[in-house]
């Protein structure tokens, strides 16, 4: 019988054992969806300390001498939550530290060059075959920290076909080109562009998010107007001629969500339970999130959550400048802000807390209990962003029907229906879309939102719509299947159609139903009322 398809996923990040942001819950949950597709699915990535507490029957399986930053071991486990095989790259004078990108003061560690490329190395080595570890037919990198796996693998003649995906095109990971040279890339693919097409010099630099959009067989990024958007000027942010050039390979799929993960049903980290079907529990969710962020304790007022890293991709300077009008304009509205970034974004967010007690909450720093609370208790999520290649936040609102409102770019754009009041009602409208970046455009979505927040039947229909999108991870699995099988003649083991297990199970009964039109959502309610 033949073996089924085999893919190593490498990554710097993945969920539950490390995260910084949307990647991990990408990685984490990704990999068990394929994993339950019928794909012999593997993590690798860094042994940090965290990784190696959290994982399960961890057991040493190889010796990797000679890597960019010297010698490393393989170590193969299980991830706690999913059971997802994994391997950690030990190598404790790179991994074994406090942070995962950088120190406590907030600064990137100065060797993430050699940290990023050991692991690109160590999947390049496993690519090509090591005893005790399948072979894997893709090598699927994630974002620029990954970079140079598929330049690794041609370098090592590896038979593996590479798949890359960009998540954040904002963060290159370029260093001086002398650099190259410590790292095992040739001189002749450190020469400026211009000469050699296959080089990852990019504006006088080393790139290694360069070296996967060039190196790798297949590009994907994580939505598809993302994967249009980058090919312009305003997103391209300087890659655009690169991309272009690349274009015929590039497609985007958008993320799905771990749906048992982010779930009111059933969630462990929320005051009390709710399904689409009956709602009330979002009460006690709100009760407990207006008193965890020193909020008034009122459950008729809109509270609007924000919950990001407080940075110039988010738009936090213009939220911020936002909130004060907004407070004056609604004398009731409410702001639970979870977030941390840009250090005096996040003073003016403290500020606002002490300016407006009881009507803005603030906690700085990084919670995921507060999350969960936050996207369950809230009754919009406010999700401005001048690029955003997927966002994974406003999904997880949306599950705990929680309309999010938020800008009209990438994958925001792709997953939230806007529901245009001037334009009269849409069917499967679930959230609020804004264009532009101005304090303006801000206060006039959250306007449109409260407007219908005062209409309880519409309210409860833009709930509906949002708490039923069918989010999880079936579809994209599917197209990332699609997309190996045109590189490979491996085939996921099972032929069945894919049924996302984790979600079957944990789905409240009602989530099998079509998902009702607004206006017929409307006439429902007003016919049980
Ligand atoms: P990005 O990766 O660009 O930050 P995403 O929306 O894809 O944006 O993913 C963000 C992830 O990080 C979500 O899981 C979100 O809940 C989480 N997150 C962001 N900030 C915080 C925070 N301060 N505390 C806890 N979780 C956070
Ligand atoms: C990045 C992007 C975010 C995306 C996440 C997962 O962090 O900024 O938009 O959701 O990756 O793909």
């Amino acid at each position: 019988m033949p073996t089924p398809l085999n893919v190593l996923l490498v990554a710097p990040e993945a969920t539950p054992l490390a995260k910084t942001g949307g990647l991990g819950d990408m990685v984490g949950a990704y990999g068990a969806a394929l994993r339950d597709a019928g794909v012999a699915a593997l993590i690798l990535m860094p042994a940090y300390p965290g990784a190696l507490a959290g994982v399960l029957g961890a057991t040493r399986v190889a010796r990797l001498s000679g890597l960019p930053g010297g010698d490393g071991v393989i170590i193969r486990a299980r991830m706690p939550d999913t059971g997802l095989s994994v391997l950690l790259l030990q190598m404790d004078h790179l991994y074994n530290r406090e942070g995962i990108y950088r120190d406590r003061h907030g600064r990137d560690y100065v060797d993430n060059l050699v940290r990023f490329a050991s692991l690109a190395a160590a999947a390049a080595r496993i690519a090509r075959g090591i005893r005790g570890i399948g072979r894997p037919d893709i090598v699927h990198a994630h974002d620029w920290h990954t970079g140079l796996t598929p330049l690794f693998m041609k370098l090592g003649g590896v038979q593996a076909r590479s798949v890359f995906t960009i998540h954040n095109l904002a963060f290159q990971g370029n260093y001086p080109l002398t650099a190259g040279e410590w790292i095992g890339v040739p001189p002749e693919l450190l020469v400026p562009a211009l000469s050699d097409e296959r080089s990852i010099e990019f504006y006088g630099s080393l790139s290694m998010i360069k070296a996967g959009i060039v190196h790798a067989e297949r590009v994907t990024t994580v939505s598809e107007r993302y994967a249009r958007e980058i090919l312009t000027p305003r997103f391209g942010h300087l890659m655009e001629g690169v991309l272009n050039a690349e274009a015929h390979k590039l497609s985007g799929i958008t993320n799905g969500i771990d749906m048992q993960t982010w779930d009111p049903s059933s969630d462990p980290l929320i005051a009390s339970h709710y399904s689409v079907d009956n709602v009330a529990g979002k009460y006690a969710c709100k009760r407990a999130l207006q008193q965890a962020f020193g909020l008034t304790r009122e459950p008729f007022v809109p509270l609007v959550a924000i919950g990001s890293r407080l940075t110039e991709q988010k738009l936090a300077e213009v939220v911020a400048e936002a909130i004060p009008a907004m407070l004056s304009r609604h004398e009731r509205l409410q702001f639970a802000i979870l977030g941390q970034g840009d250090a005096q974004i996040e003073r003016r967010m403290r500020e606002l807390a002490a300016q407006w007690q009881g009507r803005v909450g603030t906690y700085i720093g990084y919670d995921e209990t507060l999350a969960h609370m936050l996207h369950a208790g809230a009754d919009m999520l406010l999700h401005a962003s001048r690029f955003e290649p997927c966002g994974l936040t406003q999904l997880y609102a949306m599950r705990f029907g929680t309309i999010p409102i938020a800008s009209r770019v990438g994958g925001l754009s792709d997953t939230i229906v806007d529901y245009a009041l001037e334009l009269g009602k849409s069917g499967a409208a679930n959230g609020f879309l804004f264009e532009g970046e101005t304090v303006n455009a801000v206060t006039d979505a959250v306007r449109r939102a409260i407007d219908a927040f005062k209409n309880p039947s519409l309210w409860r229909a833009l709930q509906r719509n949002a708490m039923m999108r069918e989010s999880g991870w079936g579809a994209p699995v599917r197209r990332y299947i699609d997309l190996y099988c045109g590189l490979t003649d491996a085939r996921p083991a099972v032929s069945r159609p894919f049924v996302d297990t984790r979600t079957a199970m944990a789905a409240p009964r009602s989530t099998a139903r079509p998902a009702p039109q607004l206006a017929s959502a409307e006439a429902a309610q007003a016919a049980a009322q």
